[in-house]
């Protein structure tokens, strides 16, 4: 594939769209041609699915979560990353895989090679070339998310369920260092823009 594909996750308030917006910024600044998107979303049909996902009123249970996380993630792929990937373009994702190997697996319980296995499904085997890790405490990470308003139906979830996803994304990138950059969601925005802008410029070549 010709393009760059770049993920950024994490548990809840870690700071993914601050650094989000100020990667895009940096592409956009230098005139790399570049897409940036997110899950669930990204798409007219993920849109309508992130609707039922993070609706509090609605009840869900594990494994349709997944599956309706992995619709999105499906139409995503073949509509929007695939293609820009095949012109030459950086993807930028908020979310991707990873969030529901944390999430669905390490947070609902699924069993990780059923995950694995639909996830190969889902995405064609499309994996990110640099994913982004910002890691918080999720004590912290929930109240950064209390102080913006409503929380949604994930936001929700009780704190070892929120403790379980951190532990689940430490744990994939511990087993995929090459793919990941975990940085501390703590530090100061400035500087963690700096540090992931250096490990994109380094892929850039
Ligand atoms: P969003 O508002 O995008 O949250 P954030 O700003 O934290 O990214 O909502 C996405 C929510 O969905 C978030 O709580 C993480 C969760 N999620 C999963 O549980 N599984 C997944 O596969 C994905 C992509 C997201």
């Amino acid at each position: 594939m010709p393009g760059l594909f770049i993920t950024l996750e994490g548990p809840e308030g870690a700071g993914k769209s601050t650094q989000l917006a100020r990667l895009a910024a940096r592409l956009a600044g230098r005139g790399v041609p570049h897409v940036v998107t997110r899950e669930p979303g990204g798409t007219p049909l993920g849109m309508r699915v992130r609707e039922v996902l993070l609706d509090p009123e609605l009840s869900i249970e594990p494994l349709p979560e997944l599956l309706l996380y992995s619709a999105s993630r499906a139409q995503l792929v073949r509509e929007v990353i695939r293609p820009a990937l095949e012109r030459g373009k950086v993807v930028v994702c908020d979310r991707y895989a990873d969030s529901s190997a944390a999430y669905q697996g390490f947070g609902r319980g699924l069993d990780g090679a059923f995950l694995e296995a639909l996830t190969r499904e889902v995405t064609g085997g499309l994996t990110p070339d640099l994913t982004v890790l910002l890691d918080l405490d999720p004590a912290l990470g929930l109240s950064r998310v209390a102080a913006r308003g409503q929380p949604d139906r994930l936001e929700r979830a009780d704190l070892g369920f929120h403790a379980r996803v951190r532990k689940g994304f430490l744990t994939l990138a511990a087993r995929d260092p090459e793919r990941f950059l975990v940085l501390d969601g703590a530090r100061d925005a400035d500087a963690l823009a700096e540090d992931i802008w250096r490990a994109v410029a380094e892929r850039l070549g």
